[in-house]
């Protein structure tokens, strides 16, 4: 405020805050208690567990816990379904994508008040990314539904089958819509098991299913969690896609070596966010604050490593303080809110046991003040500076809104320590310079740099990992791949 007032702007009453404005949670409409999702029906099974709003740990819904048995009845249903879906011709099978991208942008307030309630994002992030960028996926996938022979050409693509489909808890519905649509579009049925702590929005996209008139059987919901998705990455599919941990991708890969089932694998990430001393200062400082804070840092691309030519660190550091001072932390329902709340409780231990391995190893920390609401998980803003290479803090994934600051000097130091990583997933860069630009992204070893902005997605882009990262593109000409076998 005392900036604005130094330059003359127009003045602002001390003590100026954000009047509550709260998203009305009335239109959606939970059950007490679901099942799981299978050929159009909704079974029961025996054990449920609770699922909660992080924003204050209330109880939403209980959840089916689908035991093996039960995950392999839905793999059956899928195969029973599978050869009338891929005999469709892909022209009927874009039909039904068509819809489902429909359905989702006409219920999309529903869905996006799901999607905060249980996962505790702002309901503006919901809202404006993960809700629009949800339906565009299906729309893209509809569009190459039935132009298989022109993507690969002079190849023949079939249908693998069933495909099993495992996904994480930070962009529930978008994770599905990434799944779903290239699999359907390319003749596949799914199972799909969404995140224990996320499992609402999946469960109401059955409802999409039924509208779209979609055939039995061809898209299956198994709620549950790791002991569900072990059961579904042993049982009769075809292909596994999974996004989550490092640890649990490589276990899932180990177990599926010599089975002949295709995997591909999203894992985690350790981006670095690199500002050259020439780029748009006050661009890259909302570009940092978009890298690390958006969905609370609970991003596998996050730019969760910032590093800093030299010259510009200080001017650098002070206006990203500034900047955070800004942010509205609390109710993921509110529409002025910037950071919701960490997922879960376990996620919240994570992140807090990696903050304290950062002061203990000498990194030095800041927050801005704010005030956290008593119950539900919450964790602040978070920047270190004073950062070594070999601090925890610069090795391992936080997946929370905690930066690391590391200054460097040339390229070919920023290329090097970006490159120390175990991860490759994705990598930005700050310069007004093009040829600096491509530079760099030529030596980065990461699947997405981007060029003076981030965290940016299109359906049409593909995104995936190099090394610890994993392997396999979703997004793209190239996200239909993995769903076919070419002859
Ligand atoms: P996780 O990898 O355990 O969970 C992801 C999904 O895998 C969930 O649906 C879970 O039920 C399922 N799963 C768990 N164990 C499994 C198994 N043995 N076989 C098959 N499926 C299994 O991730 P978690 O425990 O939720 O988070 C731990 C850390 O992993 C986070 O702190 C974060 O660093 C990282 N993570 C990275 C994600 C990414 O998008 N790259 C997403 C989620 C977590
Ligand atoms: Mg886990």
């Amino acid at each position: 405020m005392t900036d604005v007032a130094k330059r003359g702007g127009a003045p602002v009453p001390a003590g100026w805050t954000y009047a509550p404005a709260p998203e009305s949670t009335d239109i959606v409409r939970l059950q007490e208690r679901y099942g799981l999702y299978v050929g159009g029906e909704w079974l029961e099974t025996k054990e449920h567990f609770t699922t909660v709003a992080p924003r204050d740990e209330s109880p939403l819904a209980e959840v089916a816990q689908a035991s093996a048995k039960d995950v392999k009845n839905a793999v059956a249903v899928a195969r029973d379904a599978s050869a009338a879906w891929a005999a469709l011709p892909g022209s009927e099978r874009a039909k039904y994508l068509f819809r489902i991208a429909r359905i989702l942008a006409e219920r999309s307030r529903e869905f996006a008040v799901l999607e905060s309630l249980n996962g505790g994002k702002p309901i503006k992030e919901s809202r404006d990314v993960d809700l629009p960028l949800a339906a565009a996926h299906f729309f893209y996938y509809a569009g190459w539904a039935d132009k298989l022979e022109y993507a690969f050409p002079n190849r023949t693509p079939r249908p693998l089958g069933v495909a099993g489909q495992i996904i994480p808890w930070n962009f529930p519905l978008l994770m599905l819509a990434w799944k779903i649509a290239p699999a359907l579009a390319a003749g596949n049925t799914v199972v799909l098991k969404p995140a224990e702590t996320t499992p609402l929005t999946a469960l109401l996209f059955c409802d999409v299913v039924r509208q779209a008139e979609l055939p039995p059987g061809v898209v299956n919901i198994v709620t549950g969690d790791g002991r569900t998705g072990a059961a579904l990455v042993d049982a009769d599919v075809d292909k596994i896609a999974f996004t989550g941990s490092t640890e649990v991708g490589k276990a899932i890969q180990r177990r599926l070596a010599g089975t002949g089932k295709k995997l591909t694998l999203e894992l985690g990430g350790k981006a670095a966010n690199i500002v050259f001393d020439d780029c748009a200062l006050d661009q890259a400082v909302e570009g940092i604050v978009n890298g690390i804070y958006f969905n609370q840092g609970h991003v596998c691309c996050a730019g969760s490593r910032l590093f800093v030519q030299e010259s510009i660190y200080e001017p650098v550091v002070d206006k990203l303080k500034k900047r955070m001072a800004t942010l509205r932390v609390g109710d993921p329902l509110d529409k002025n809110t910037d950071v919701g709340a960490i997922n879960s409780r376990m996620q919240l231990e994570k992140i807090e046991e990696l903050v304290a391995a950062g002061k203990d190893e000498g990194a030095e920390i800041y927050q801005p003040p704010c005030v956290l609401p008593e119950r539900g998980y919450w964790f602040a803003p978070t920047v270190f500076t004073n950062v070594a290479q070999s601090y925890r803090i610069a090795q391992e994934e936080i997946f929370g809104p905690v930066l690391s600051v590391l200054p460097f000097r040339t390229p070919e130091e920023a290329v090097e320590k970006a490159n120390n990583t175990p991860y490759g997933l994705s990598a930005g860069v700050w310069t007004e310079k093009g040829s600096r630009i491509l530079w760099m992204a030529e030596r980065l070893r990461a699947g997405v740099v981007w060029a003076n902005t981030f965290n940016r997605f299109d359906p049409t882009s593909p995104f995936g990992g190099y090394k610890e990262s994993g392997f396999g593109r979703e997004g793209g000409l190239h996200g239909m791949e993995p769903y076919v076998e070419l002859t």
